[in-house]
Parts: C-alpha cells; structure tokens; sequence
C-alpha cells in the first residue's frame, strides 16, 4: 500500500517538476502535425514561422491547455493566409476551445470535417473571402458561444436547425450574401448583427428586440424593429402571456459595455438560470411525488431548442415519466402517414416563420429530401406525455377533405412539435387581406361562397365525426387548396393547455361566454365561424382596428350598419363589381348572424350551418337548371339571361 502510494507520489513529484522546467517536449503531437501540415499547405505571411523543433505550445498564434496536453486555441488574425483552409488539419485539433483567422485573404468553403471540432466555443472568420452556404458543419459544433462569420461571400439560406447551437450568444453574419428567411433562433442569444444580406420576409417575433441596425440593408426584410410587412397589420404587439424575451437593460446594456462586462452578465445570469433551474427541479421532484399524474409546464428558461434533447441528463428522464432514449428521440408518425423523414432530418431542415400564435410558432420546414411541411412547436403545454399522446391518437384519426391531416407528433419535456401537409395556396386571411389596394386580384363572389360552405364542412366534420372542438376558427387556420377549397387546421389543441391557461385566441372571434368560462365548445365554435362569414362579406379583419369605435367587435358593428338600414355598406367594396350577386350576400349574412348570437342555445348547429349554406347553392343550382330549361323557349319570348353574371365586367374597373 505503502509503496504504491510513495510510487504514485514520486510520479507526481516528476511531472510538476517538468512543468515547471517548462521546456520540456511536453507537447500535443497530434496537434502540433495538425498545426504543421495546415501552415504548410496555406501560403502565409513571414510573421508566422512555426519551428517544428519547438514545441507547438510556444509558436506564435498557438495557446495550449495547462498540461500543454493539447492545443486550446489558435489565433492567426491579419497574417496574410491565403486560399481555401485545407481539410484534415485543423480539424484534428480535437480539443480545440478558440480559433481566429479573421482578417485574413482564406476563400473557398468550410471544410465539412470542421465539425469535428466539438470543444469549440468561439470561431472568428470574419474579413476574408470565404463563400458557400451556411456551412452544415456548423451544426454540429453545439459548444459555439460566439460564431463570425461577417464580411465574407457566404450565402444561401440559414437552416433552421441553427437553434441545435443552444449556448450561442453571439452571431454576426453581417455584410454577406445570405438569403431567405430568418429563423426564429432561441432566446439566448445577446448579440446578433445580419445586416447587409439578402434576406427577406418577416423578422420572427423571437429577434424583434435587437436593433433595427442589425438588420439593416436587407432590401426584403420586414417587420419590427424594421417597418411592418403588411399596411394592414401593423407589427403586432406582444402579447401578455408572450414571452417577451430578455430584459430589455441586458439588451441595451449590451451594446456599449466592455467584454468583460458582457463576460460577467453572460456568466451571472448563465449562473442564475442553473439556480433557477435547480430549484425548479427539486420543486417538480416534490410535486411529482405528491400529485404522480401531473407533470408541470417546463420552465421557459429550459425550453431552448429542438436538438437540446440531444443532452438530456438523468434528472429529464425522471421528468418525461423514464421513457428510454431511443423513444424519446422520435417522431411519432400516424397511420396512413406518406413521409420517411426522422427528426434529425426536421432538424436539418430549412425553415421559414408561417406565423406565430397563441399556443406556439409554426414553420414551414423544407427537408433535404425536398419535402415541405409544417412544423408548430406548442408552448406551454400543460398536460402529461400520456394525455398529450391520447388527444393526438384522437386527433391523428381525423381524415376529411376539408380538414388539413396532422401527420406526426413529437413529445418530450422541452419540446413539443405537431407535423403536417403545407398547404401551398395559404390562408383565407392573406388571401382576403393581404395587399388589398394594390391592384391585386380581389377574392371573387364564387370563391368565397365555395370557401364558407368547404370550411362549414370541414368544422362539421371535426365536430359530428370526430367530436372534438375545433377551438381556434379564424381566417389565418383557413387554409386553401389550388382550386380554392378550404381545410381547417390548428384544431382539437385547447385540451392540451389545461385550464390554467385561459384560451388566449384572437379577441375578435372569441365568443362572449368563452371570456367568462374559458372552455371552447361546439357552440363556441359556431360563433368563431359566424365571426368568419362576416369577414368574408365585409372584407373587414375582426381584430382590425377599423372598426370605428375602440372595443366594437365585428358581429357589433355589423349589426349597428345592418339597423341603420345600410345594409349595402356592410358588403365588401371589392364585392361590388360583381352583379346579381346581393341576394346571396345577404342570404349568407343571416345565417353569419344567426351563428354570431349572443346566447349560444339560440346558434345552429355545424351541421345545420351547412345545410343552410348548401341550401344556397342549390337554389343556384335550381335557377341554372331552370335557366337551361327555358333556353328551347329562349328565342320565344326573347328573355335572354343576364351571362355576364357572377362575372367581373371587364369595363368597370376601379
Ligand atoms: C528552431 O529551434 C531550435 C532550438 O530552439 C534552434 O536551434 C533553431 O535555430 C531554430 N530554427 C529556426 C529556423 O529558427
Ligand atoms: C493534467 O494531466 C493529467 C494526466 O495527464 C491529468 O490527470 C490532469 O487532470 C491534467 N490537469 C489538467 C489541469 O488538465
Ligand atoms: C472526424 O471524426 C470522425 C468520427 O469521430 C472520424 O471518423 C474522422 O476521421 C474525423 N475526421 C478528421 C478529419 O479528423
Ligand atoms: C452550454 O453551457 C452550459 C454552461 O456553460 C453547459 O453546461 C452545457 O453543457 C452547454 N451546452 C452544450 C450543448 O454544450
Ligand atoms: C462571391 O461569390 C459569388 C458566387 O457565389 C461569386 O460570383 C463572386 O465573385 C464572389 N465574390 C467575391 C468577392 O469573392
Ligand atoms: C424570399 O426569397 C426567396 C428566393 O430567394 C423566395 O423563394 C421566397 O418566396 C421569398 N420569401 C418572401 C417571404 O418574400
Ligand atoms: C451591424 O453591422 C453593421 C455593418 O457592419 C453596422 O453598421 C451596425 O452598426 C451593426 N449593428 C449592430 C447592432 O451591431
């Protein structure tokens, strides 16, 4: 015993004794070939002169870790390398922390083998000349905390699967040639610059509160802190119950003070959250105990991104109810499901802000196979794995042609994701509003008639077949085929929020008892469609603010121009170029009303609302038949029918 301790002893004493000599070849030599065969195979300035017989914790640019075991980071900023950074040598540097060739002539892509450098925390590649997409290698390096890639020739799109780098907190891809959409990018982030690119779109929500300067000279870019996307929408305001992201003295602040000022609010609040997030555990494990069957909200601090399930630790597992790894990691496709994909294609998928909503953000994602989808990431969701799986079950077995088919689901503590089919046509709310006055081409009579009765069926359905409360009707959930039939999305979601969060839908389609019960039911739903039909007659948004009056919701002043005897002033003016169309009009008006009464008892069924509106059509139908009956006697009585109807007269443009 004795001996091998001395012996140990003796060994220790030996290896302190060299590092403090210092000289010795106590060196990586892995890293030092690595450094030797990029130096030799990137021309360079005559400043650096790497001496092989020294030790490659010496040269210049090269800092290695206090055993010099390895190399911890090399920075080569303005010496002249010039050319493509040769692949297999400085991504052997397997324990590398920082790496620097900002400022230097390097062109050419990122070699793919750069995600082998998993330690990395910090990359400086600013002011060369580098080009290609957004490297996917990247991806990988999930330790980055600060990533440059400014001044260069990158473009292309940036993948959405960005959000894997969960501790980024830096990232300036200024002055390059990157396009497409911004991703949405996890709330952790304390600098970003992306100005002078080509990207376009709305900024999402989650970036809203960065300057408008670093976002400035992207010609397409739109929304807050730039100017809004849509003259009809302005930017909208956060929500109450949205998360409005950090604190804005973090953000302020962070713009002027030193590093070591941002080094020390990165690492106090890094610090604070783990406290934070420590004690959020042993709360849940005490409440677990006592109440087993409900598993709380996951704190906002710990909801990040996707891939943070990729880390999961052991206090996660006690959490999601202990299911294994390989489980967890999966999209849960349902029957009848035509993709192939997996999560980690999700991923890497490229994807797009559609818009974001009360009970979470959609995308639509791309997939490297070419497949598009969309993709809700739910927030707050306040019910057990086994409750949200038994609501998809019932959900995923809904199928009908008006109703746009949920395909996949994914659950696990940070994250819930719903997947399915992307309607390329979009809603019946861009459609109604979007660009009006701009010479567009307005939303035709036919259409919208074909547009209320394809939806009144597909909420039908969803209530008689499927018994399940749509919850959320509005004309962003319309969706639209080609040929102008709508689908119904976003539905059967409220079970999943519990009672705890009020159902915090659009106010203007929102019926009176929902505000004081806080439950949707089918007569709630019929109210929201009622809501609807009003927006397709008067063209009017329910939660547009032109309303007149502050807090006159758009069955209230429908009703006050309809009891002034205006009747005509209700209707949409991009309805009044098509004749012989007023009678339908108002037919569809009352059946809007009759959905939209105050006293839910008095609301017709869904499937009544249907009947009614095919009712319409039939008598339209009827009067083509008897239209086409009267056509031998035609020539008689010289009554020709009016064929210019349903039609816009090409003469009378405004
Ligand atoms: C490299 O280092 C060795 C030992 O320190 C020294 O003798 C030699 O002159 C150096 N070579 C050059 C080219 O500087
Ligand atoms: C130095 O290396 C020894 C063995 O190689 C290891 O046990 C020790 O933890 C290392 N110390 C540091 C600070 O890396
Ligand atoms: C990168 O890592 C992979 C797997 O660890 C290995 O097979 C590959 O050889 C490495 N590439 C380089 C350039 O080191
Ligand atoms: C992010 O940083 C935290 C604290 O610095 C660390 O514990 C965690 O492992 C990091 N995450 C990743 C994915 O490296
Ligand atoms: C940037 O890349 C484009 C092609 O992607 C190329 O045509 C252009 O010459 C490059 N510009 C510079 C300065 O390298
Ligand atoms: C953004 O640009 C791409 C082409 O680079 C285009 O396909 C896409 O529709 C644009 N998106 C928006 C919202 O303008
Ligand atoms: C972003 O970069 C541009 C161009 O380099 C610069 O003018 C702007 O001040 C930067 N904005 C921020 C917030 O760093």
């Amino acid at each position: 015993m004795a001996v091998v301790f001395d012996y140990g002893f003796v060994v220790f004493c030996f290896v302190w004794l060299l590092r403090l000599s210092g000289r010795v070849n106590s060196e990586p030599a892995e890293d030092k070939q690595a450094l030797l065969a990029f130096l030799n195979q990137t021309p360079h300035a005559n400043r650096v002169q790497w001496n092989s017989s020294q030790s490659a914790c010496d040269w210049f640019g090269v800092e290695c870790d206090g055993n010099r075991s390895f190399v911890y980071s090399l920075r080569l900023p303005g010496v002249g390398l010039v050319g493509p950074i040769p692949p297999n040598t400085l991504s052997r540097l397997s324990r590398l922390r920082v790496l620097s060739l900002r400022a230097n002539g390097l062109t050419g892509e990122i070699p793919s083998d750069f995600s082998n450098l998993t330690f990395l925390r910090s990359l400086y590649l600013q002011n060369n000349g580098l080009s290609g997409g957004f490297p996917p290698s990247l991806i990988q390096l999930t330790r980055l905390v600060r990533l440059d890639l400014s001044t260069n020739n990158f473009s292309g799109p940036i993948p959405f699967s960005i959000n894997s780098l969960t501790n980024l907190t830096g990232l300036f891809l200024e002055n390059n040639a990157f396009s497409g959409p911004l991703p949405s990018i996890a709330d952790g982030l304390l600098d970003l610059n992306v100005s002078n690119n080509d990207f376009n779109g709305s900024i999402p929500r989650s970036l809203q509160r960065f300057p408008a300067d670093a976002f400035a000279g992207n010609k397409n870019l739109c929304g807050k802190p730039l100017a809004s996307c849509n003259p009809f929408f302005p930017s909208p305001a956060p929500s109450p119950s949205e998360n409005p992201g950090p604190n804005p003295v973090v953000k302020k602040k962070s713009k002027k003070l030193s590093t070591a000022a941002i080094v020390a609010i990165v690492v106090g609040s890094a610090l604070l959250a783990l406290l934070l997030l420590v004690l959020l555990l042993l709360c849940l494990r005490k409440r677990r105990r006592r109440q087993p069957s409900k598993v709380p909200k996951p704190a906002a601090t710990t909801t990040r991104s996707l891939s943070a399930e990729a880390g999961t630790s052991s206090s996660k597992e006690d959490i999601t109810g202990g299911s294994t790894e390989a489980e967890r990691n999966k999209l849960v496709f349902f029957e009848g499901a035509v993709y192939t994909f997996d999560l980690e294609d999700l991923l890497r998928a490229s994807a797009e802000v559609l818009g974001k909503g009360s009970v979470g953000t959609s995308y639509k994602a791309v997939l490297e196979e070419g497949t598009t989808v969309v993709v809700k990431r739910l927030k707050d969701v306040a019910v057990t794995k086994r409750e949200f799986e038994m609501q998809m079950e019932v959900l995923g077995k809904i199928k009908h042609d008006n109703v746009v088919p949920l395909r996949a689901f994914y659950f696990s503590k940070d994250e819930k994701l719903l997947v399915s089919d992307f309607m390329p046509a979009g809603s019946l709310s861009a459609l109604l509003h979007g660009s009006r006055g701009s010479g567009r081409t307005p939303l035709d009579w036919e259409n919208r008639m074909r547009i209320a009765l394809s939806a009144a069926r597909g909420v039908a359905h969803l209530h008689v077949s499927g018994k399940v409360v749509h919850g959320n009707i509005k004309s962003s959930n319309i969706l639209l085929r080609h040929d102008h039939d709508a689908c119904v999305s976003d539905y059967g979601l409220n079970p999943l929020f519990g009672t705890s969060t009020p159902p915090n839908r659009v106010a203007g389609y929102r019926a009176p008892e929902v505000v004081e019960t806080r439950k949707v039911t089918f007569k709630s739903d019929v109210y929201s469609f009622g809501v609807l039909l009003l927006e397709l007659l008067t063209g009017k948004a329910p939660n547009q603010a032109s309303l007149g009056e502050e807090g006159i919701d758009l069955p209230r002043w429908v009703q006050s121009v309809v009891r002034e005897e205006w009747t005509a002033e209700v209707f949409d003016v991009e309805l009044m170029r098509y004749h012989n169309i007023e009678e339908e009009m108002v037919q569809l008006l009352q059946i809007a009303m009759a959905c939209v009464s105050m006293v839910p008892d008095q609301r017709p069924a869904m499937q009544e609302v249907v009947r009614m509106i095919e009712d319409m059509n039939k008598s339209e139908t009827d009067d083509a038949l008897r239209q086409s009956s009267d056509d031998p006697s035609k020539g008689s009585d010289g009554h020709t029918p009016p064929t210019e109807s349903r039609t816009p007269p090409g003469a009378i443009t405004p």
